[in-house]
C-alpha cells in the first residue's frame, strides 16, 4: 500500500460505477478509509466489498441518492460515525440527458440539477462542519462544464454549475483549512459512455477513437481520471484550491 492518503477518511459519491468505482479503489489503496456512497445500493456495496477483501474494515457502502437532503446528511454521519472523521469529499455522482433545449422535459432539468448540482451544494453543508481537521473536496465537473457542447443543455448547464461553485466554495471555506477543486475529464470510458455511444447509435470503438475531440486518438480510462482527483485530494495539492483541473487527453486545445 501506497501512503498519500494514510489516516484519512474519504467520502465517494457515485462509487459503484466508473470514475466513482476507480476512485475509491485507489483512495484505498493509499491508506484512506472510504465511504462509498451510490443510488446504486448493490453497485457500491460490490466497490466496498472489493476494498474489504485486500483490507477488512477500510470500506463501508450506503445507498443514497445524493440529490436528497436526508440521504446527504446520512452519508456524512457514516464517515464520522463509523471510521470518527471526515477529510476527503469526491462529489462524483452524475448524469446526463443527451437532449437540445427542445426535446428536454422541464422534469429532466429539474432531475439534472439536482443531481448534478443541488447534490455537491447539499454534500458540502454537511461536510464541512465535519472536517474539523481541515479538509479537501473534489468535484466531478466535465470539459463541456468549460466549453459547452452539443446536445446535451441541461449537462453543460449543470457542469458550469459544479465548476464556478468550486470557486465559491473554495474562497467560502479556505480559512477553516479546505479546499475544493474540480476535476474536469474528457471522454471517459465508462458505463456513461458507452451507453450515450449506444443511444447516439455510433459502434463504440469508431466513437471512442474519434479524432476531432480527442487528440491523443483514444478515450480516457476511470483510472486515469482516478489520479487527477488523487492528486487533488491529498496534500501534494496543499497550495491548490478553487481551480478546474482539465483531465482530458487534449480535447479543449
Ligand atoms: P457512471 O454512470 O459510470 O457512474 C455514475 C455513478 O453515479 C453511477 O454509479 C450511478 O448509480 C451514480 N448516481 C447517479 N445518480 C445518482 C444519485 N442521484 N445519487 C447517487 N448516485 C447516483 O458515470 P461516470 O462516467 O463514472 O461519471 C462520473 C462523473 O463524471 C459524473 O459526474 C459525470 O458527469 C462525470 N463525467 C464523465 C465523463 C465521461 O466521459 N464518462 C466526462 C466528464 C464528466
Amino acid at each position: 500500500m501506497n501512503a498519500q492518503l494514510k489516516g484519512k477518511v474519504a467520502i465517494v459519491t457515485g462509487g459503484a460505477s466508473g470514475i466513482g468505482r476507480a476512485t475509491a479503489l485507489l483512495f484505498a489503496e493509499e491508506g484512506a478509509r472510504v465511504v462509498v456512497a451510490d443510488v446504486d445500493g448493490p453497485g457500491a456495496e460490490r466497490t466496498a466489498a472489493r476494498i474489504n477483501d485486500a483490507r477488512p474494515g477500510a470500506a463501508v457502502a450506503v445507498r443514497a441518492d445524493v440529490s436528497d437532503p436526508g440521504d446527504c446528511r446520512r452519508v456524512v454521519d457514516t464517515a464520522t460515525g463509523t471510521f470518527g472523521g471526515l477529510h476527503v469529499l469526491f462529489n462524483n455522482a452524475g448524469i446526463i440527458r443527451r437532449t437540445t433545449a427542445l426535446d428536454l422535459d422541464v422534469e429532466e432539468w429539474d432531475r439534472v440539477m439536482a443531481v448534478n448540482v443541488r447534490s455537491v451544494f447539499l454534500m458540502c453543508k454537511y461536510a464541512v462542519p465535519a472536517m474539523t481537521e481541515g479538509g479537501s473536496i473534489v468535484n466531478t465537473g466535465s470539459g463541456w462544464g468549460l466549453k459547452g457542447g452539443g446536445n446535451a443543455l441541461s449537462y453543460c448547464a449543470s457542469k458550469a454549475a459544479v465548476v464556478n461553485m468550486t470557486r465559491a466554495l473554495a474562497i467560502d471555506h479556505a480559512r477553516a483549512g479546505i479546499r475544493v477543486n474540480s476535476v474536469n475529464p474528457g471522454d471517459t470510458d465508462t458505463p456513461m459512455l458507452r451507453d450515450e455511444a449506444r443511444q447516439l447509435g455510433e459502434d463504440w470503438t469508431a466513437f471512442a477513437t474519434d479524432a476531432a475531440d480527442r487528440p491523443m486518438g483514444r478515450a480516457g480510462t476511470p483510472e486515469e481520471i482516478a489520479r487527477a482527483v488523487l492528486f487533488l485530494a491529498g496534500d501534494a495539492s496543499s497550495y491548490v484550491t478553487g481551480s478546474a483541473l482539465v483531465v482530458d487527453g487534449g480535447g479543449l486545445a
